[in-house]
Formats: structure tokens, sequence, C-alpha cells
């Protein structure tokens, strides 16, 4: 094959590629990024705290029992019996819905599913870009649409956080709504907090459901500043014990 030839049929692979790059992106809105930080245990508990206030009267989490979550977010278990056990009265219980799937599959046509894996199964810039996108869409049973889940049959349950949002060519001149999501959406109705901290309450909530779906993560988190620490020391003591051993033969 000649050159020509070679870098034709490259420059043609290269095209077919970037066709199929954007094919899959399917003018889908670009994530925004949740930055959460798994190590920030004022962010989980503050997380913890919107979970069971908004989201765990449709969704469960089945995988996460409140003891292990108050031992994980340092809470003792009156703090996680006080301020985040509305739905059950023993610590060693799953944080189940208090709505019933039958009331639920009435309401929404589907049941809410489980959280306990989604964050791991969507991703957590899916989930913060997710909870940042309702709009206002009075076609919607519920009055809300998103941008990265079309027709989606929940409800916006942090609107009264958040405020409402509509696409722009719907609204006035409002300020432009935090999504960053190309500019697509704008803030027509203050909710109770600011945006800076209706973004700070998302990217807690997303941090509490990534720990939700891995819990282990935490234990190798502080397991794995003991594995540097033994191998430093291991280090110091070979380096003597080597010095040690050839200290006659040099
Ligand atoms: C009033 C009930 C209700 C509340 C409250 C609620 N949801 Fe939902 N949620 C649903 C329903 C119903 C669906 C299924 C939507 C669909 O498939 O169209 C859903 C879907 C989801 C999904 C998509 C799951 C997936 O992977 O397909 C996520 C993520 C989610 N909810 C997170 C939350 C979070 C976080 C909260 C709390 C801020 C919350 N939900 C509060 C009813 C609710």
């Amino acid at each position: 094959m000649s050159w020509v030839k070679r870098g034709a049929c490259i420059a043609g692979l290269v095209a077919l590629a970037l066709a199929g790059g954007a094919h899959a992106a399917g003018g889908a809105i670009p994530l925004l990024e949740a930055k959460v930080e798994l190590g920030d245990r004022a962010s989980l508990q503050r997380g913890a705290k919107l979970f069971v206030n908004y989201c765990a009267g449709c969704h469960s989490a089945r995988f996460m029992r409140y003891s292990r979550m108050g031992r994980d977010l340092g809470l003792t278990e009156e703090q996680v019996g006080a301020n985040l056990m509305f739905a059950s009265d023993k610590p060693g219980d799953p944080i189940l819905a208090t709505l019933g799937e039958a009331d639920a599959n009435a309401w929404f046509g589907r049941p809410p599913p489980d959280l306990s894996l989604s964050a791991r199964a969507r991703g957590p810039d899916w989930i913060y870009t997710y909870l940042m996108t309702f709009y206002r869409d009075e076609s919607r049973p519920f009055g809300a649409n998103n941008l990265v889940y079309p027709d989606v049959a929940m409800p916006h349950a942090l609107v009264e956080l958040q405020g409402v949002q509509a696409r722009r060519e719907d609204a006035g001149d409002g300020p432009a709504a935090p999504t960053g999501a190309g500019e697509l959406l704008e803030l027509v109705e203050p909710g109770s907090m600011s945006v800076a901290e209706y973004r700070r309450a998302v990217r807690d909530l997303v941090n509490f459901m990534v720990y939700v779906g891995e819990p282990a993560k935490l234990d190798r988190y502080v397991l794995g500043g003991w594995v540097l620490l033994f191998l430093l020391v291991f280090f110091v003591i070979s380096r003597l014990l080597y010095k040690e051993y050839w200290k006659d033969v040099h």
C-alpha cells in the first residue's frame, strides 16, 4: 500500500471513529462533575441526612444498615436514632422506603429503584447532573422533566431547596441556572437555598450515595494509610539490617 493510500485509509478510520463517538453522545448534555470527596466525613453526614429526609420516602438502600452507617460516619447510636431513622426503630435494619411498592406503581407507573448501587451503575457525575437538571414541564404528570433522564417518572424531590428551573426558550431572562449544562436552564423561582448551597447539598448527597454503593471503600481509605506506614517502617528496618549485615564485608 502506498503512503498516500495508507494515509487516506487512516483518515477514513479516524473520521469513522469520530462519527461513532458523536453518535454515541446522541445529543445528550455533557455531564457536570460531582467532585465528591469520600474522605470528607462532614459531607457524608450531611448527605445521609438529605437522603433520609428527601429520598428514603420512595427509595430504599437495602444494602445499608443504619448501624453500619452510624459507625462509618462517626455518629453515635443516639444521633442516628434522632436524626436519621424515620422509617424504622431498629439500628440493625436496612434503609427501606416507607412507600409500599403497590402505591409506588400506582403513582409513578414504575417503582422507585433501590439506590444502593445507583452511584456505581450510573456514576456519580450522572447522578449529580440528574439532581441538578430537573426543570418545569407542565406536560409531565408531576410538572417536572429532566435533562439527562427525559420523561422521568420521578418528581423533583429537592424542588423546595433548589427552586424551579425552566428551559431557556420557555423562560424569561432570569438568572442562569446552576447547571452549567450548556446554559439550557434558568432559575425562574428561587428555592430556600442559594445556587452555591444547592450545589454543595447535591454534592453531599451524591457523596453519600457513592459511599452507600461501596462502604468498604471507606475502610480501604483508612487501611491504605496503614499500609503506607508499614512499608515506610519496613523500608527503614531493612535499610538498617542491610547496613548491619554488610558492615563486616566491606
Ligand atoms: C416521590 C417519590 C420519589 C422521591 C421522593 C425520590 N425519588 Fe428518585 N425516583 C422515583 C421514581 C418513581 C423513579 C423512577 C423514574 C423512572 O424510571 O422514570 C426514580 C428514579 C431515581 C433515579 C434513577 C435511578 C436509575 O438509575 O434509573 C435516581 C438516581 C434517583 N431517583 C435518586 C433520587 C434521590 C437522590 C432522591 C432524593 C433527593 C430521590 N430520588 C427522591 C421516585 C422518587
